[in-house]
């Protein structure tokens, strides 16, 4: 027989992403409107830990749907990577009367999900996360927002850039995927993309392409660096004393995470937090929501865990062709 839930937890963990809130709102929302009782778990696995934990009621969540970052904060806990750490978290659950808890974050916070799951807590993930790499869903909450801040700013760099005659090195977020790096790199018309998954340092190789496209009469020339690359600032010096043509790096950094979620952030985020609350409902622990071929859908977390997910080949060759 399914376990019933009456209390329903919500925590964000991990790197923010433009869209928690609204994740939040729904959750809170949703599970009020099933007769459940709302409480939100602040900082993450840390708050669990340190048992920061509030009542939620729908007024909680008013107002939130437009505002970038998380209202429950989030951190990244060392402490729940541990045995005694994760035990202490499901005691805490049950001594707030949390059965089931929605855990909004990336890969790393369904390992803490899956452990509270194994010790007794029903847990349910939710894909929020700028880098889009989760594998089990076609969709991360933040991504769509975070894409179009950094395209905005290549955009303004590119008129400077482009006025001066410069090269430009943008280095975008992505500490281990290529998604902002890739969707930026198509969508600013940039001539190189640099992304983990499918850099072979061929430094030179840039280099040649910055002289010939010269030759051929091109103002300007736009590298887009995923931030797992790195050293953004010593390639400019490095291509600028190879080409001789005035090179600058610009990281955009954390203005990436933040803002105002666009719609489809707040769109997926909505559905994907009632049917995090539906799961729960349902008696279903150890899942993970995710959005596949247009429809929303759940798998099993160890099953997600396990999936690998690749750049597109050709979206990566087709940014090469149109270059
Ligand atoms: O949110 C994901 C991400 O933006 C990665 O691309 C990046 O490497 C990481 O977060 C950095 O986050 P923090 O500095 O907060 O650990």
């Amino acid at each position: 027989m399914a376990k019933e839930i009456n209390t329903i937890g919500v925590l964000t963990s991990g790197g923010d992403a433009p869209g928690m809130n609204a994740a939040i709102r729904a959750v809170v929302r949703k599970a009020l409107s099933s007769g459940k009782t709302v409480k939100g778990i602040q900082k993450g696995f840390m708050g669990l830990l340190n048992e920061e934990i509030i009542d939620m009621e729908r007024k909680d969540v008013s107002e939130i749907i437009q505002r970038g970052g998380t209202i429950l904060r989030t951190a990244r806990c060392e402490e729940f990577r541990t045995e005694e750490g994760q035990q202490k978290g499901a005691d805490i659950c049950r001594k707030h009367g949390i059965d089931g808890l929605v855990v909004i974050g990336g890969d790393g916070s369904y390992r803490g999900a899956q452990a509270l799951a194994a010790h007794g807590i029903n847990t349910i993930g939710i894909p929020g996360t700028i880098d889009l790499d989760i594998a089990c869903t076609d969709y991360t909450i933040g991504f769509d927002t975070a894409v179009n801040t950094a395209m905005q700013a290549i955009d303004k760099i590119r008129d400077t850039s482009s006025s001066h005659e410069r090269c430009s090195i943008v280095e975008v977020m992505g500490r281990n995927a290529g998604y902002i790096a890739l969707w930026c790199g198509v969508a600013n018309g940039a001539e190189d993309i640099l992304i983990p998954e499918k850099y072979e340092f061929r430094e030179q190789e840039i280099i040649n392409n910055i002289i010939n496209n010269r030759k051929k009469g091109k103002t300007h020339h736009l590298i887009i660096n995923a931030e797992g690359i790195g050293h953004s600032t010593s390639m400019a010096r490095r291509i600028e004393a190879a080409t001789g043509i005035e090179t600058r790096a610009t990281i955009l950094g954390y203005m990436q995470r933040g803002g105002s979620p666009t719609c489809k952030d707040r769109f997926y985020a909505s559905m994907m937090g009632a049917k995090a609350v539906d799961l729960l409902c349902e008696g279903k622990s150890n899942r993970v929501v995710g959005y596949k071929h247009a429809s929303w859908v759940d798998f099993d977390i160890d099953e997600a865990l396990a999936m690998q997910k690749v750049i597109p080949e050709y979206e990566f060759e087709t940014c090469r062709v149109l270059r």
